[in-house]
């Protein structure tokens, strides 16, 4: 249910298939419909704009069916439970759910309870590998390759599910990963994952390929984690001037939605080493390979 779990090899092969993907839907010829015919319910119980889009358009575009459940309209407002709402979109037949909750561990319990394949689109702050596989197709694209190069991922590691799979996507691809923010923000231990833990953000920038800016979970203010939204752009937030001090080839990444002028200045997000929007137009091919592979595994099971 996320990169943990995935081998290197495994990895690999959906991003080889992404890149395939991305060839064959830029032509201009017809294009074959692989999931023709098949179901997929986007069950998303937390708010999304890149993830649930891109979700569909990789659906359609692959010739399946595809439902966005909207949970706020859902008989759960008269009292319904998660594991029944589940259960009773299940008997409507659908080849894949893919979920999003504030649970960790959400798609790996509908996932023991029904015979549909699971995808996780973000469960709490556990993993969301979707987006780790989208970042590292990104990385690769622009570099060429993933192996020994430097990443320093910024800001809230510790609410960060984009974090943790991008640790575990990155390291197993053998790029060397680093953290940096205020030590509030950054989970004890973490160093145990294989990475380095920076609480000066110029010194971890200094020489890396690629900053990987992450959101402030601006809803954790009233923990006191941070003094102010001020200080934190101005110690932690990647600026210009700080840029200026990394390497010439770094390049700026964010996984959206952006807080401009906290976690990242206008100037930067938009600026010509960032690489938002092209982590946006990935998550569509990285999507469509996943369903592409979940479809050709099936078929291959009922073969057998
Ligand atoms: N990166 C990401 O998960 O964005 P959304 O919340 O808009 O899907």
């Amino acid at each position: 249910m996320g990169l943990e779990e995935l081998t290197s090899e495994e990895i690999s092969l959906i991003l080889a298939t992404a890149k395939s993907t991305q060839k064959i839907f830029s032509q201009e010829k017809k294009q074959p419909l692989p999931l023709k015919g098949k179901l997929i319910i986007n069950l998303f119980y937390e708010p999304s704009t890149r993830t649930r889009t891109s979700f569909e358009i990789a659906g359609k575009r692959l010739g399946a069916d595809i439902i966005n459940f909207d949970f706020s309209t859902s008989s759960m407002s008269k009292g319904e439970t998660f594991k029944d709402t589940v259960l009773t979109l299940h008997a409507m037949k659908p080849d894949i759910i893919v979920i999003r909750h504030s649970a960790p561990g959400a798609p790996q319990f509908i996932a023991n309870n029904i015979s549909a394949s699971v995808i996780n689109a973000g469960d709490g702050a556990h993993e969301h590998p979707t987006q780790a596989l989208l970042d590292l197709l990104t990385i690769k694209e622009t570099f060429g390759r993933i192996e020994r190069l430097r990443v320093a991922i910024v800001g809230d590691i510790g609410h960060s599910r984009v974090a943790r799979s991008n640790i575990w996507g990155l390291t197993k691809l053998g790029a060397h990963v680093r953290v940096a923010g205020p030590p509030t923000l950054i989970p004890s231990h973490i160093e145990k994952m294989g990475i380095e833990v920076f609480y000066d953000v110029d010194a971890a920038i200094k020489d890396v390929d690629v900053i990987m800016c992450l959101r402030l979970q601006t809803e954790r203010q009233n923990q006191n984690l941070f003094p102010s939204l001020k200080e934190y752009s101005q110690f932690f937030g990647i600026n210009q001037a700080r840029l200026s001090k990394a390497k010439p080839g770094a390049m700026v990444m964010h996984p959206g939605p952006i807080n401009r002028g906290v976690e990242i200045t206008s100037d930067v997000a938009d600026g010509e080493k960032s690489l938002i929007l092209k982590q946006v137009a990935n998550g569509i091919a990285v999507r469509m390979a996943l369903f592409y592979l979940l479809a050709r595994e099936n078929h291959k099971n009922v073969a057998h």
